[in-house]
């Protein structure tokens, strides 16, 4: 069997997306029977450090989400639109989607997973949190049977980087940020990740999901790290604290049976706190990422990996079209969406 693939997006993700795809060698044998098929570009003049045959590339991306041969959309554009638009014409062709667009799940998700729902497609974002870290599954199937009480983490890997090199070693905070975008760890506009509102994205992400809710990026606190100097991280440290940007959601202890809540019954932040230098998100540092997750009858469980670039995105990328892939080949015609990878949608759909 072969599952064909339309690749939204050449940049940093998808270059690492499309370099696993063509390099399956060492790798699951079910890579070997998916195939990308077209990819969608902004330009076609850009120089690109993945070969793919030129033929397949085009930038007339909507010839793409409504190609019949295809059967899964990955899309990597980034942005709202025209990322949000393409994703529902997809829907609307049956294309199963794989995103890692956090800032379109977080604004438009329930429209896009009701669409989805209806068209009995699937829509997986492994990868618009925690870059390759696997959050997003664990938390509905390997945590399913929890009531979470809280999620603490650090998704941001490039103020991450930044706060930390501002840390160990001073320096610049302009300079350090244009190392985070060489890296390709920042946005393609990095005020999104300075100010705090890709981390914005990510927890109401999360927080959706954990809480069988519906959190908008308008109702998440978002506060970024500009206003953190090198004065406030070196006080920081003689008190025995270090910096980091925490985003956060926490429900009442009291609520904590309510089947689904909103976020007036949520404290939902993003912003530089000062945590304890012995608590476990204090040593995460650089890109990395951390995510800690609080259930009962649990207790804490801590995720903890490389938050961004081109391999760890990518991997989550590819895996969900694994999994997807995987799930069609059981199913064969007839697949009706298995519930396990699906349940994002219950969720969303939810409110
Ligand atoms: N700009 C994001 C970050 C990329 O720095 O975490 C991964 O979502």
């Amino acid at each position: 069997m072969t599952f064909k693939i339309g690749l939204l997006g050449l940049g940093t993700v998808g270059t690492g997306t499309a370099q696993i795809l063509l390099d399956s060698s060492g790798r699951n044998p079910l890579l070997h029977e998916i195939e990308i098929h077209r990819v969608g570009v902004r330009s076609l003049d850009k120089p690109r450090s993945v070969a793919l045959p030129p033929e397949i590339i085009t930038t007339d991306l909507e010839a793409i989400v409504t190609d019949p041969e295809i059967d899964i959309i990955v899309e990597l554009l980034g942005g709202l639109e025209p990322a949000r638009s393409l994703i529902l014409q997809a829907i609307a062709h049956g294309k199963h989607i794989v995103t890692a667009n956090k800032a379109v799940i977080s604004r438009y998700g329930a429209e896009i997973f009701t669409a989805a729902e209806e068209a009995g497609v699937y829509v997986l974002l492994e990868a618009a949190v925690g870059g390759g870290i696997p959050v997003i599954q664990a938390l509905k199937q390997s945590l399913g049977a929890n009531r979470i009480r809280s999620i603490t983490g650090i998704v941001n890997g490039t103020t991450n980087y930044i706060l930390t090199r501002m840390q160990t070693e001073g320096g610049d905070f302009e300079d350090i940020l244009a190392d985070a975008q060489k890296l390709g760890y920042a946005e393609a506009d990095p005020t999104a990740d300075v100010d705090g509102l890709d981390a914005g994205d990510k927890i109401a992400i999360l927080a959706s999901l954990a809480f069988a809710g519906r959190i908008k990026l308008e109702e998440v606190h978002c506060e970024g790290i500009r206003q953190v100097s090198a004065v406030d991280i070196a006080y920081a440290q003689k008190l025995g604290f270090t910096i980091k940007l925490l985003a956060v959601a926490k429900r009442e202890e009291t609520l904590l049976e309510a089947e689904s809540i909103d976020s007036e019954m949520l404290q939902v932040r993003v912003h530089p706190t000062l945590v304890p230098q012995t608590h476990p998100l204090a040593s995460i540092n650089g890109v990395y990422n951390a995510i800690l997750v609080e259930g009962e009858p649990l207790g804490q469980v801590m995720f903890f990996g490389p938050g961004a670039g081109s391999g760890a995105t990518a991997s989550a990328v590819v895996s969900d079209i694994m999994n997807i892939a995987a799930v069609l080949k059981t199913a064969g015609e007839s697949h009706r969406l298995n519930p396990l990878l699906s349940c994002i949608h219950q969720h969303y759909c939810a409110i």
